[in-house]
């Protein structure tokens, strides 16, 4: 912590902190060193933290309502719809909620993947990162189980099936996770009970990534190591606190957006129809955030190596930090990295349209490619790069290269060149 010799200025405060250091914390965290440089990509960490509250306080509201039973799930979402104050408006931010989260994960992502955020000494930010996506990925799985709609039903169906591709004690596990020999009542309260459960691990998690985050700082667009406090810092508030707060704004526009105006644009129609296991939807799709895991998991022939490849994807992005063997962070200084990058954000996108398309003939082709080009980008482009690049002179200090254009002797070796 930056600032332990704050004393409190009354007596109280000084009484309580030195027992529960709270009013030290907060200090730390307004006066924390942020680089004057960062741009609006930086602020999707604070809309993240808001989309999680949200999430949280919505879904208590809706589990005042909710009936987790096979029997009555379906009704309680019609009656929390038609008959509860306010209902269907808390079902919808819920509901759009989870669209909005991951589509700022997203963007938190493929910002910290083009300004090298996850490269050292930010490698535990990064990890925690992943995980908290790996458990956004189970809660909102698990959610849209619990209207029990046709595709709350299939979807838990097909994926809970993906476990029985396990050599021997596959099949024995798909039960245990059913709670019975096919998904039903013991299926859909448990996973209720995860839903409600997950949201706080993911707070709990969502801390450890912000301290993590202040022992080194921000990374910044130009992804050089900064001098904390300094002429390239300002302090977070009301800088930072201002600046996000409008950037959450513009955010909440777009939200409310789809909330009042297109609420079911992202959902499946399929789901306003109660779940019956009699009738299996012509195509059973997830929601558009799970779309290019799914496309890599269908570009598989085989079911065990569908499996085997999709959890890989998530691998490689856990190892990343260790794969990208450039020593210069940002996309800005690397000219090569730059162009593979728009063409990873391309292969996801593709891969993500794949997905929700069957999976056979041209788009099968076309998932094939792109699920082994997203392997090749991190596995063979990442660290050759990091040997063969040339890159761009790297500035010492936000301010210096306007007035000197010195540059960081550490990463100036003979293959990099001037601007
Ligand atoms: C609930 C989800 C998440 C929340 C609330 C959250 C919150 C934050 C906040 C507040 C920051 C600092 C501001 C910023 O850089 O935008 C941050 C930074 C960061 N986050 Fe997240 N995050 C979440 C998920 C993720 C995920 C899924 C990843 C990647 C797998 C990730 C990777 C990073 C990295 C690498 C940084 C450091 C950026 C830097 O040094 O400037 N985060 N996060």
């Amino acid at each position: 912590m930056s600032d332990q010799s704050y004393t409190p200025n009354s007596k109280f405060g000084k009484w309580f902190n030195d027992r529960l250091p709270l009013l030290t914390l907060s200090k730390h965290l307004q006066d924390y060193p942020t680089p004057k440089n960062l741009n609006y990509w930086w602020t999707f960490g604070g809309i993240l933290t808001f989309c999680l509250i949200a999430q949280i306080v919505t879904g208590l509201i809706l589990a005042m309502h909710y009936v987790a039973h096979a029997d009555m799930a379906f009704a309680s979402v019609e009656h929390i719809m038609r008959n509860v104050n306010y209902g269907w408006l808390i079902r919808y931010v819920h509901a759009n909620g989870a669209s909005m989260f991951f589509l700022a994960v997203y963007i938190h992502i493929f910002r910290s993947l083009y300004y090298g955020s996850y490269k050292s000494p930010r490698e535990i930010i990064w990890i925690l990162g992943m995980i908290i996506y790996l458990l956004m990925m189970m809660a909102a799985f698990m959610g849209y189980v619990l209207p029990w709609g046709q595709m709350s039903f299939w979807g838990a169906t097909v994926i809970t099936n993906l476990f029985s591709a396990i050599p021997i004690v596959g099949e024995s596990i798909t039960t245990w996770l059913w709670g019975g020999y096919s998904v039903g009542n013991p299926t859909l309260t448990r996973f209720f009970s995860l839903h409600y459960l997950i949201p706080f691990l993911i707070l709990g998690l969502v801390v450890l990534h912000i301290w993590a985050l202040h022992v080194p700082g921000n990374n910044n667009p130009i992804g050089i190591e900064l001098k904390k406090p300094s002429k390239d810092t300002v302090p977070f508030h009301p800088y930072i606190v201002i600046k996000d707060l409008f950037a959450l704004l513009i955010f909440l526009i777009i939200f409310a957006f789809f909330v009042f105006y297109s609420p079911n644009i992202l959902g499946h129609a399929d789901n306003y129809i109660e779940a019956n296991p009699m009738v299996t939807p012509a195509h059973i799709v997830p929601e558009w955030y799970l779309l290019p895991f799914y496309a890599i998991l269908r570009s598989v022939p085989d079911k065990l190596f569908g499996v085997i490849a999709m959890f890989s994807s998530l691998i490689v992005l856990v190892a990343l930090p260790w794969l990208d063997t450039s020593k210069v962070r940002s996309a800005i200084f690397r000219p090569l990295y730059k162009q593979f990058y728009w063409f990873l954000v391309a292969d996801v996108i593709i891969l993500g349209y794949m997905g929700a398309m069957p999976a056979e003939g041209t788009y099968l082709l076309i998932a094939r490619v792109a699920t082994t080009y997203y392997f090749i980008h991190f596995l063979i482009i990442l660290p050759v790069l990091g040997y063969k690049e040339k890159t761009i002179d790297v500035p010492l200090s936000i301010a210096e290269p306007v007035l000197g254009g010195s540059v960081d002797p550490s990463l100036t070796k003979s293959k990099t060149k001037k601007i």
